[in-house]
């Protein structure tokens, strides 16, 4: 007989919280959510209330709050937001002081105790984090992937079909690169259901466009005085089951990087095929001039915050 899947969820901050309800609702598996020996109460309350919300809404996933490491134990998906987020006026790299010795406290009982499952990175700064669990627990590359080039690409596409006034269904687009400020959005292969986007937005409103996708995490941290974590815990829900369903979606994730797009060791949002082997194919797109010098930029900058991590 089949047994449910394990989803351990690491962090039960803000979009810990909301994954676990995701996972739930959708039944992808029984969920831990675990926090610091200081917020194990918290992380119980929390798992609690959502298990009562079962009875309401109807689904058969059990949720447990955890601090204790061992409960984690042979979980079939890990989706990490150990660490603090952004206050207004940081930087995603201004977090890395902190959330570096969390990271590797992270990875070092991920290896001790669940070290098949598949892991995915949302604490920032992204790429350098997702970097770091990967050398620290020594996992296959096709096992580590970071979540942020799904949600970078919602954020523009929301603002694609709100400007083009066209369903949110329709638009088609992926931005790569590092989550940070110079992220690329892919304008050559950016379609409103197959009908290029510049048919319908002219070339200085997608400039602006672009601009307001970089700055789309600071936009709401400066609103709501911390991180977003609705769009951020369902995206990082669609790679987890993309991988738990075996459904071979094409998303844009912090990938591996061993030679694609020209670069290696190293970690930056590429268009990935996720399945049940976890990051299946990188797929590699043919880039105008104009995108490769972006991410050429994008791409140094993430490895400026790597090689502060590897001296850290
Ligand atoms: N192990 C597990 N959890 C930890 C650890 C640790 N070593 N250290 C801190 N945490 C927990 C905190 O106790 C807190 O409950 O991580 C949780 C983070 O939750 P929030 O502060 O609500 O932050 P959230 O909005 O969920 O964002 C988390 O994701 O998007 C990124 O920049 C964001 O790095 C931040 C992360």
């Amino acid at each position: 007989m089949a047994t449910r899947k394990k989803i351990g969820l690491i962090g039960a901050g803000n979009i810990g919280g909301e994954l676990a309800r995701l996972c739930a609702a959708d039944e992808l598996g029984d969920v831990w959510l675990y926090d610091i020996p200081q917020k194990e109460n918290f992380a119980k309350g929390k798992a609690l209330d959502l298990e009562q919300n079962s009875a309401v809404i109807g689904y058969d996933s059990n949720i447990r709050g955890t601090a204790n490491w061992a409960d984690l134990e042979g979980a079939d998906v890990i989706i990490v937001t150990a660490g603090i987020p952004r206050k207004p006026g940081q930087s995603r790299d201004d977090l890395v002081a902190t959330n570096l010795p969390i990271i590797r406290d992270v990875a070092n009982n991920a290896k001790k105790y669940c070290p098949n499952a598949l892991a995915i990175v949302i604490s920032n700064p992204l790429d350098a984090m997702v970097y770091e669990y990967k050398r620290v627990t020594g996992c296959p590359k096709e096992k580590v992937i970071g979540m942020a080039g799904v949600l970078d690409s919602a954020r523009f596409q929301l603002f694609l079909a709100r400007e083009a006034g066209v369903s949110i269904k329709d638009v088609r687009a992926m931005v790569l690169g590092g989550h940070g400020d110079d992220m690329v959005p892919i304008l050559s292969a950016c379609t409103i259901n197959a009908v290029p986007i510049q048919n319908f937005i002219a070339k200085e409103k997608l400039a602006a466009i672009i601009d307001r996708t970089r700055k789309g995490g600071g936009e709401i941290v400066n609103l709501m005085g911390t991180s977003a974590y609705y769009a951020p815990a369902s995206s990082a829900v669609a790679m987890a089951k993309a991988y738990l369903n075996d459904q071979k979606r094409l998303l844009a994730c912090a990938a591996y990087l061993d030679g694609e797009y020209g670069y290696k060791d190293l970690f930056i949002g590429v268009p990935c095929v996720i399945g049940g082997k976890g990051v299946e194919k990188i797929v590699e797109l043919p880039l105008s001039e104009e995108e490769k010098a972006m991410l050429k930029k994008s791409a140094a900058s993430v490895q400026a915050v790597v090689d502060v991590v590897k001296k850290g």
